[in-house]
């Protein structure tokens, strides 16, 4: 491409303490990409978790995003899943990182979506639009994840089907993953719609929740607060509109300081593009 390569930039080299080298990027569309960075060997976190990474801005100062960690707790690299905000302060930059590029990584993870913000139960939903299937990918990667559960649900919704292909490929190459893969197998339920381009499986994630159109597909029974649990990340106004329905079958909001049957976290901030 004519854009320079950050490397040629002011963010080349970042002579910080929590500089991080990026090892490996790859662009899935012309709106998202996902790279893998070296992990800091001090840095533990729980699959789920989020933190700040960023560049150095032009006034050498550092700017940094939340970026929910996409990869699980026991892998030796980093893997963050990402959006390509035309004119945003971080994205317009970051979506240049090449292999040997440095990138700014607060290692002080947080969040909600944790298994020990669940009670115990039977069945594990996660539910995402966009980029916010990114946790998920690193719990759909954390044998905690089927120790814990009999069957976890991934539903993920964006509105064309190259926006799915991230997620896609990652739970087709977990029954091939040397460590979870026999976990994985048979347990792992995955539902992947559109919502503006035709594909085989169409609608929200809202609609086809509250009509029960996803467990007769999946054969499931109808979600209820003795055996379902829920992790939610999406836009502001999709978590609010998933909460009504989860709340309709009866799930309530927890947190890590007192643990129910669903928790939720923002994708990010703002109203989308
Ligand atoms: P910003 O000024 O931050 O955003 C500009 C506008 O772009 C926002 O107002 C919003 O309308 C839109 N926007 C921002 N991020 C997204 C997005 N992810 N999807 C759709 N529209 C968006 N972003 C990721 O790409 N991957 C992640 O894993 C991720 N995890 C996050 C976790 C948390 C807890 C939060 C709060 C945000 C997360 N974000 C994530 C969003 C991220 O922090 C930044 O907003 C994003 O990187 C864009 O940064 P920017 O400076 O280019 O633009
Ligand atoms: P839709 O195409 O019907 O708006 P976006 O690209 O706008 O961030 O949306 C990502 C996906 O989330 C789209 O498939 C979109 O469906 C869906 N979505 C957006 N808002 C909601 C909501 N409030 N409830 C359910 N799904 C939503």
């Amino acid at each position: 491409t004519e854009q320079k390569p950050v490397s040629e930039t002011a963010a080349s080299k970042v002579t910080l303490p929590d500089a991080q080298t990026v090892i490996s990027v790859k662009h899935w569309t012309d709106r998202l990409f996902s790279f893998r960075v070296a992990r800091p060997k001090s840095l533990r976190f729980r699959s789920g978790e989020f933190v700040m990474i960023g560049l150095l801005g032009d006034n050498g100062k550092p700017l940094l995003r939340a970026y929910s960690i996409a990869s699980p707790a026991w892998d030796e690299e980093l893997e963050f899943y990402s959006i390509k905000v035309p004119d945003g302060p971080l994205t317009s930059k970051l979506q240049h990182i090449q292999p040997g590029d440095d990138i700014i990584l607060r290692p002080k993870p947080v969040g909600t979506l944790v298994h020990d913000a669940l009670l115990p139960g039977k069945t594990l939903w996660f539910l995402a639009t966009g980029t916010g299937i990114a946790p998920f990918a690193s719990l759909m990667r954390e044998p905690e994840t089927y120790e814990k559960y009999d069957r976890v649900v991934m539903m993920h919704t964006c509105r064309e089907q190259a926006e799915l292909e991230y997620g896609r490929q990652l739970v087709e190459g977990l029954k091939d993953d040397p460590l979870i893969g026999e976990l994985v197998e048979g347990k792992l339920l995955y539902y992947p719609t559109t919502t503006r381009e035709p594909s085989e499986r169409m609608g929200r994630i809202t609609d086809n929740l509250a009509s029960g159109k996803v467990f007769e597909d999946l054969g499931l029974p109808k979600m209820n607060q003795e055996t379902d649990r829920a992790m939610v990340c999406g836009s502001l106004a999709f978590n609010k509109d998933v909460m009504a329905v989860l709340e309709s079958y009866g799930l309530r909001e927890g947190a890590n300081s007192e643990p129910r049957e669903y928790v939720v976290e923002k994708a990010f901030v703002g109203d989308g593009i």
